[in-house]
């Protein structure tokens, strides 16, 4: 695990720790890969961390004059599915940042760490590599910018230097001509690595019908992200009939080299590349795709997106104390190396109401709001918390009133051993915040990332939809009080 941890307040400090630190030192983002891997022992050696996510401005999301997108390096996936630049103009990348785990985990989670961790089972990949993306790369002497095509050099490997940092990935956005889209198969709704992904982008020549030029890039099925040249080349200058699709998909299917593994056998893979291929094309050959992310995803961000708080000067831990607010009160830290969020709230703020389940992103019961969203905090390092504003289930209580997700989960029956409640209740917060009339679907989406082993989960959709009516003040409080 960490041993130092910086916080840069600019891109030149960082590259300069980077410069001096590398490779003991790596960039940390979201930190949803990369403290795994340093919790497994999969990096060894690094014992340094250059958190990028106070640098004022990487969160951008632009379009320049040659009609490039510029994504910056802290933006996150659920920056992604908000913005609108991104639905109208790269949407197979909206459709692949959908995908990726669940909304708490988009909420620290970026697109350029999941570029960079370089698995080819990653989501954003191969739908940046069908658009054509490039990244640029900078260390404290150079800059140089590479296309997505040329970055990857075998499973989790790429040509980026130890003293370099990804400061842009951009992208040619789709025209009027275009339309693209993203398949993925999991081995569940959620919170899953792809058996399988497949994303297409189409060119449609001046009639409209023929297609002029293809891209179509296949995650999971061969060391890194591949093209399916065979079916590019089939698919130009012919029209997109249930025959041409049906033999473009099964072209497909001869540029993977899939291996056999956990998750899928060869020969499964081989199969769903080609269902998944013509699913892709037959839905870009019927129009808008659009319809194919909710307008207004769940992002458990509450009624308006975060703002991780600047920080005034750069900060080192140790030695600097960590310093944070959490439920209201400013609480002073040491002796935090090497822990994460969940442990600085359990271990040394004593504020047990938080839990650990799995440790590892996957359900959810450590859930906190961050700096105004709702995020994992078993993946969050413990020295993010300085100058930020944090709250757990224990400040949701106000005025010793139950908040009306915690009222509700009381009245509907929606706890039985009472483990997952915390997390439960801190997503559901924010789902309502942010979507005061939520579906059924709304808030099986919001609350995908945490698992329940007791309740089944139809009484806990009920309280939520409770609760957000309580919130509205359309239904009388029940007796639960502090
Ligand atoms: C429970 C769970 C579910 C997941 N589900 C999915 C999924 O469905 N699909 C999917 O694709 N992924 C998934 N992931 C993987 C992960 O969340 C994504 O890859 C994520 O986008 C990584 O981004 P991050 O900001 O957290 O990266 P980090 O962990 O911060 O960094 C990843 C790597 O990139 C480096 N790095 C980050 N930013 C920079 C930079 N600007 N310059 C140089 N180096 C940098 C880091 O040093 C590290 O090596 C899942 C992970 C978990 C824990
Ligand atoms: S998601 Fe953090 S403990 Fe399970
Ligand atoms: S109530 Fe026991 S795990 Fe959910």
């Amino acid at each position: 695990m960490w041993r130092l941890y910086f916080t840069p307040t600019t891109i030149d400090e960082a590259l300069t720790l980077l410069d001096r630190d590398a490779p003991r030192a790596r960039i940390i983002a979201g930190g949803t890969d990369l403290l795994l891997e340093l919790e497994r022992g999969q990096r060894p050696g690094v014992d340094t961390l250059i958190d990028i996510t106070r640098i004022p401005g990487l969160d951008r999301i632009t379009l320049d004059d040659q009609g490039w997108i510029h994504i910056g390096p802290r933006v996150t996936h659920n920056q992604v599915l908000a913005s609108d630049l991104l639905r109208d103009r790269a949407f197979p990348l909206v459709r692949a940042s959908w995908e990726v785990g669940s909304p708490a985990l988009r909420n620290r989670a970026t697109v350029a760490g999941n570029i960079l961790t370089a698995s080819p089972a990653n989501d954003t990949i191969a739908p940046l590599m069908a658009l054509g993306a490039r990244v640029t790369l900078r260390s404290a002497h150079s800059q140089r910018t590479v296309p997505l095509a040329e970055f990857y050099t075998g499973v989790r490997r790429t040509v980026m230097q130890p003293n370099e940092m990804l400061v842009d990935i951009a992208i040619p956005a789709l025209g009027p001509r275009q339309r693209g889209t993203f398949r993925k198969l999991g081995l569940r709704k959620a919170q899953a690595i792809a058996v399988v992904n497949v994303a297409v982008v189409l060119t449609w020549a001046e009639d409209g019908e023929t297609v002029e030029d293809a891209a179509i890039t296949l995650g999971a099925v061969a060391p890194t992200i591949v093209h399916a040249t065979e079916a590019e080349a089939y698919l130009r200058g012919r029209r997109l009939t249930p025959e041409v699709i049906a033999e473009a998909a099964r072209l497909a299917v001869r540029s993977a080299r899939p291996i056999d593994d956990i998750r899928g056998s060869a020969a499964y893979r081989r199969r769903m590349v080609e269902v998944y291929t013509r699913r892709a094309l037959q839905a870009l050959a019927q129009g808008d795709v659009s319809h194919e992310v909710p307008a207004r995803p769940p992002l458990l961000w509450g009624q308006t997106p975060p703002q991780p708080r600047p920080l005034p000067v750069s900060a080192s831990h140790p030695p600097d104390e960590i310093v944070a607010r959490i439920n209201g009160r400013v609480m002073v830290f040491r002796d935090a190396e090497g822990k994460t969020l969940l442990d600085l709230l359990r271990d040394h703020a004593l504020l047990t109401g938080t839990k650990e389940g799995c440790g590892e992103g996957e359900c959810g019961a450590c859930t906190v709001h961050l700096d105004g969203a709702a995020v994992l905090s078993c993946l969050v390092p413990a020295a993010r918390a300085h100058g930020a504003d944090i709250v757990t289930v224990e400040g949701l209580v106000q005025a010793e009133h139950l908040h009306p997700v915690q009222e509700a989960f009381v009245h509907d029956h929606a706890v039985q051993c009472g483990y997952c409640t915390p997390g439960f209740v801190m997503a559901a917060a924010k789902l309502i915040e942010e979507h005061p009339h939520p579906d059924r679907e709304t808030i099986a989406h919001g609350l995908s990332g945490n698992l329940c082993r007791c309740t089944g989960y139809y009484k806990i959709f009920d309280a939520v939809a409770h609760a957000a009516a309580l919130a509205r003040g359309e239904d009388a409080p029940h007796e639960g009080q502090a």
